[in-house]
């Protein structure tokens, strides 16, 4: 089952362009997105009364969750809450049938997002899983499931899950908006150019950035702690960062929305204190990140810089610089999610921690 690889957690993330193929295969079509799984629950009315959207999960699932939510913002106009599954059992505030609750769970089975399931469901609010594992229990309970076909994932890790729940979530807001608001297929003619080649694009960034990332691991391994900095879909990123980073290299990392460093944490920022700074979003998100990472420059953090082939003013900027390809706003997170895995894989495995299996966690959560 390992092929070549010496861990799980490698094979799986190097799994990611097939996972996304499999994931997309047979639902974009020549000018949009079908998912068959959901077209009888929509025609028999069941979203007919939604007007507002929360998308509930725990650990990656809920980071890539935040990346939907963005998606659904941007494509529907709709207000979109996320929240953590554990969060979610006590701070939902006016459920009703007008609230569509999407849950998402790489094993169908944690706990609290059963939990927050059935809280959904309590108040009538129509329910969408997206899971890994077709016939879980999340699965059987909501009212309509569309899979994630990444396969297997064994590492405790979430990785090609995570990207997989990614493409799921702008496939199911292109689908929505198609639907709700009538959208014309032109409008969103780049994003789904994107995804066509969005497994291509991932295995460009694995051959890209694997020997780069691997030497930027033993020069980090041992930290004692790293702070990942971005601002809008980077600095969602930013959290999936950390989080792996705490759970595979045991390394203390916080994410932070890039321009909050200076009101208040600025003052942990001592020299040599590694930053990773992603910067993949254009416009005036990366001018404001730039600034942002002169900040901490400034008081002579070492920066690593994540960014896309197009970009030739970070090198300017930052200790190292490492390039990733440039694909839609919204799928950048893919894509630079990947260096991000690789870095706490390689981090982990240096400092010989167990990756597969990581310290005092499991990979199904079945207690709240
Ligand atoms: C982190 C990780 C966890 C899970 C979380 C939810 O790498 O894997 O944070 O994402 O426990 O699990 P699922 O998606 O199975 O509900």
């Amino acid at each position: 089952l390992l092929n070549e690889y010496e861990h799980y957690m490698r094979k799986e993330i190097f799994d990611q362009p097939k996972a996304l193929r499999d994931t997309l295969a047979g639902r974009l079509t020549e000018d949009g997105v079908e998912l068959a799984e959901l077209a009888a629950a929509w025609d028999a009315g069941l979203f007919a009364r939604v007007r507002k959207i929360d998308i509930v999960a725990s650990g990656t699932s809920y980071h890539a969750g935040l990346i939907g939510k963005k998606a659904l913002e941007q494509l529907l106009h709709f207000p979109v809450a996320a929240t953590y599954s554990s969060e979610f059992v006590h701070e939902h505030a006016n459920l009703d049938e007008t609230n569509l609750v999407i849950l998402l769970s790489q094993s169908g089975e944690t706990a609290d997002t059963l939990s927050a399931l059935r809280e959904a469901q309590k108040y009538g609010c129509p329910t969408i899983a997206i899971t890994n594992t077709a016939g879980s229990t999340i699965s059987r309970k909501a009212d309509c499931t569309l899979l994630t076909k990444a396969g297997p994932e064994l590492a405790v890790a979430s990785t090609k899950a995570y990207t997989a729940q990614i493409a799921t979530m702008l496939l199911l807001a292109v689908w929505t908006a198609q639907r709700m608001s009538s959208l014309q297929p032109t409008q969103v003619a780049d994003l789904l150019a994107a995804l066509r080649q969005l497994p291509t694009d991932v295995e460009s960034t694995l051959i890209m950035i694997d020997d780069a990332i691997d030497q930027l691991a033993q020069v980090t391994y041992d930290q004692e702690s790293l702070f990942l900095i971005g601002r809008g879909l980077d600095y969602v990123l930013a959290l999936e960062g950390a989080l792996k980073l705490q759970e595979i290299a045991y390394i203390h990392a916080d994410a932070y929305a890039a321009g909050e460093m200076k009101h208040g944490t600025m003052a942990l920022i001592t020299p040599g204190m590694p930053v990773i700074a992603l910067a993949t979003q254009t416009g005036s998100v990366f001018d404001k990140t730039i600034s942002n990472i002169r900040e901490v420059k400034a008081r002579d953090a070492f920066v690593v810089g994540i960014t896309t082939v197009s970009d030739d003013v970070l090198a300017d900027e930052v200790d190292e610089v490492m390039y990733i390809p440039e694909t839609h706003p919204l799928l950048m997170p893919v894509l630079a999610a990947i260096p991000l895995q690789l870095l706490a894989y390689y981090a982990g495995t240096v400092r010989g921690n167990d990756v597969d299996r990581p310290r005092n966690l499991a990979k199904s959560l079945t207690v709240e």
